[in-house]
């Protein structure tokens, strides 16, 4: 593998670990204060990116490369409110997509045309974890701090199956 390629998907490797990290802490808070629905989505939310995680590991072992599994950060572990997790949700994919275009981009600067179509994978997903994310909070920004329907979001969130979770190819 090109050596710059190489080193610019070990970074996106950490960053799906570190963004399973993430919703596992927004998994804690949620699930101690009570929104045991937004937990059991978020738990599935971690789940899924440690799967994107590992998709980009098996890859770049099959490419006989070295996977550098480096330090992941701390998450944040205190929101101010269960719309607040939401936000960032929306707004870490959003991140998150801005990453992988980047990375499209190195690659196709540096013409890893192989690590191109393993990318695509990643930028329809992005589509679709932006969409999802985004209708969530559409429906928080409308709720405000009405309780019942704060609830009713809660019990609809934790109708999320883990069967939803990206199964890696
Ligand atoms: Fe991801
Ligand atoms: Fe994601």
């Amino acid at each position: 593998m090109n050596a710059t390629v190489l080193s610019a998907i070990n970074e996106q490797i950490n960053s799906e670990f570190g963004a399973s990290y993430t919703y596992l802490a927004m998994t804690v808070f949620c699930e101690r204060e009570k929104f045991l629905g937004a937990a059991q989505w978020l738990r599935v939310q971690a789940e899924e990116e440690r799967q994107h995680g590992m998709k980009l590991f098996n890859f770049v072992l099959a490419r006989d490369g070295a996977v550098d599994l480096k330090a992941i950060d701390q998450p944040k572990a205190k929101y101010e409110s269960l719309a607040a997790v939401f936000e960032q949700v929306l707004a870490h994919e959003k991140a998150v997509t801005a990453q992988i275009n980047t990375l499209y981009e190195l690659c196709f600067e540096q013409k890893a045309f192989v690590e191109m179509a393993e990318l695509q994978w990643f930028l329809t997903e992005q589509v679709e974890e932006e969409k999802v994310a985004r209708e969530i909070v559409a429906k928080f920004r409308l709720v405000k701090n009405d309780p019942a329907a704060i609830l009713d979001m809660d019990r609809e969130l934790g109708a999320r199956s883990p069967t939803r979770a990206a199964t890696p190819a």
